[in-house]
C-alpha cells in the first residue's frame, strides 16, 4: 500500500550501502579490537584544538547555532581569501550536495557524474528526480572530454571529485581549467575537494584559484571530516560566488550546522601543527601500504589522498569478508563496479601493520 504512494524515482532508489557499529561487527564474529580503515577518517582522532573548544560550548547547548554561521564563515573566507557571502556551511559537505541539486534540477534534468564516483551525488540527483549520466574514468582518472562530450541540453550540473574517491587520482590545473572554459553557460560544475589537503601534487587543480579568478558556475566543496579528523560532528562547506550562494540558501534548513560543530570546525581550521601531523601519518602510511602491497603482488592506484585502491585477486567481498573476520574493517568496491578492488584508508602504523598482516593471511587463506 505505502508503495503506491511513493513516487517512483524515490521507489527505484538503491540506498547508500549502511554500515555496522563496530561494536555490533565486534560481537557478531566475535572479535575484539577491530580496527576500521573503511571510510577515510582521521586516524589521529580530532584535532586537540577543537576537542578543547568542545568542552566550553556544553552549557549553551540550549540555545540554537547561530544560523549565519559567522565566526566560521568569516574565517574561511578570510584564510582562503574569499569572499563571505558566498561561503554556505553545510551538515557535512554532502549537504551542499544536496542543496545544489535541490537548487538547480527539475525532474528530467540531467546530473553528469563521474563512474565510480562517490555515490551521495547520484543519490540526490534521483532523489530530486534528476537523472544520473554516468561517465566512465579512464584509467581510474576523471575523464574530462567525456564528461564534456556528455554534457547536452538537459545537462544542468556535472560533479568532478579532486581528488577523486574511490580511485585516488587527481585532476591537474591546466586539464580543468579547459574543460570550464568549454562548458555551456547553463551547466553548474561541482568541484568535490574532500582530500584535496592530502594531495601532494604540484600541479593539482585547486578550485579555490578558479573562484579568485571570478570562475562563475562553480562551487568548490571542502570538508571537515578528513583531515580535520571531525567526521562525527558533520560540517563541511561550499564555496562559490555570492549569487548561488544566495540561492542555495533559499533552500538550506535554518540551523543545519550545530553549535559544537561549528566551534570545532572553527578551530581546528587553524590548527596547523595537527594539520601537518595528519598528513605525515598519512602520508607515511601510504608509503607502507604501497610497498607492502607490491611485495604481496598486488597493484595499486596513484593517490593523492588519504586513502588507496588496491586490486585483488578475487572477488573484493571474499577479501572483505575474510579481512573481517580478522578484526581489519575496509571496503569492498563491488558497489561501485570495481569487484577485484579494495579500498583502504592509511591509519596509525599499528593499524597499518595490522592491515598488512591480515590482507597477507587472507591471500594465503586463498591460495589453500
Ligand atoms: C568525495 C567525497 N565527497 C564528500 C564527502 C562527504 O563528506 P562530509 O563528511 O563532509 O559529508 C565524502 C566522504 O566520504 C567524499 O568521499
Amino acid at each position: 500500500m505505502i508503495k503506491k504512494l511513493v513516487p517512483e524515482h524515490i521507489a527505484s532508489i538503491v540506498p547508500y550501502p549502511p554500515g555496522k557499529p563496530m561494536e555490533e561487527l565486534e560481537r557478531e564474529y566475535g572479535i575484539g579490537n577491530a580496527i576500521k580503515l573503511a571510510s577515510n577518517e582521521n586516524p589521529l582522532g580530532p584535532s586537540p584544538k577543537a576537542i578543547a573548544a568542545l568542552r566550553g560550548v556544553l552549557r549553551g547547548l540550549h540555545r540554537y547555532p547561530d544560523d549565519n554561521g559567522f565566526y566560521l564563515r568569516r574565517r574561511i573566507a578570510e584564510k582562503f581569501q574569499l569572499p563571505f557571502e558566498g561561503i554556505v556551511l553545510g551538515n557535512g559537505s554532502d549537504e551542499i550536495i544536496e542543496m545544489v541539486i535541490r537548487t538547480f534540477i527539475q525532474p528530467g534534468d540531467e546530473v553528469v557524474v563521474p563512474d565510480p564516483a562517490f555515490l551521495v551525488y547520484r543519490l540526490a540527483a534521483q532523489a530530486a528526480g534528476g537523472h544520473p549520466v554516468a561517465v566512465p574514468l579512464r584509467d581510474f582518472v576523471i575523464d574530462l572530454d567525456a564528461i564534456g562530450a556528455a554534457v547536452n541540453a538537459r545537462t544542468r550540473v556535472v560533479f568532478i571529485t579532486n581528488p577523486n574517491n574511490p580511485t585516488g587520482t587527481a585532476l591537474s590545473r591546466s586539464a580543468l581549467e579547459r574543460f570550464l572554459d568549454r562548458l555551456p553557460e547553463h551547466v553548474i560544475v561541482v568541484v568535490d575537494e574532500a582530500y584535496i589537503e592530502f594531495s601532494r601534487d604540484p600541479d593539482i587543480a585547486r578550485g579555490f584559484d578558479l573562484l579568485h579568478r571570478g570562475q562563475p558556475r562553480m562551487v568548490v566543496l571542502r570538508t571537515f571530516s578528513k583531515v580535520y579528523g571531525l567526521a562525527g560532528l558533520r560540517i563541511g562547506y561550499g564555496a562559490m560566488q555570492p549569487e548561488i550562494a544566495g540561492y542555495l540558501n533559499r533552500v538550506r534548513q535554518p540551523f543545519n550546522t550545530s553549535i559544537p560543530a561549528q566551534v570545532a570546525a572553527l578551530a581546528a581550521i587553524d590548527d596547523e601543527a595537527f594539520l601537518a601531523q595528519t598528513r605525515a601519518t598519512i602520508w607515511a602510511g601510504l608509503q607502507v601500504l604501497e610497498q607492502q602491497c607490491r611485495r604481496l603482488g598486488l597493484a595499486t592506484a596513484p593517490t593523492q589522498t588519504n586513502f588507496m585502491l588496491i586490486r585483488v585477486p578475487c572477488d573484493s567481498k571474499q577479501i572483505y569478508q575474510a579481512m573481517l573476520r580478522q578484526g581489519v574493517i575496509i571496503r569492498a568496491m563491488n558497489a561501485y563496479g570495481l569487484d577485484r578492488y579494495i579500498r583502504v584508508n592509511a591509519g596509525l602504523p599499528e593499524e597499518n601493520e595490522r592491515f598488512v598482516r591480515a590482507l597477507e593471511q587472507t591471500l594465503e587463506g586463498l591460495a589453500h
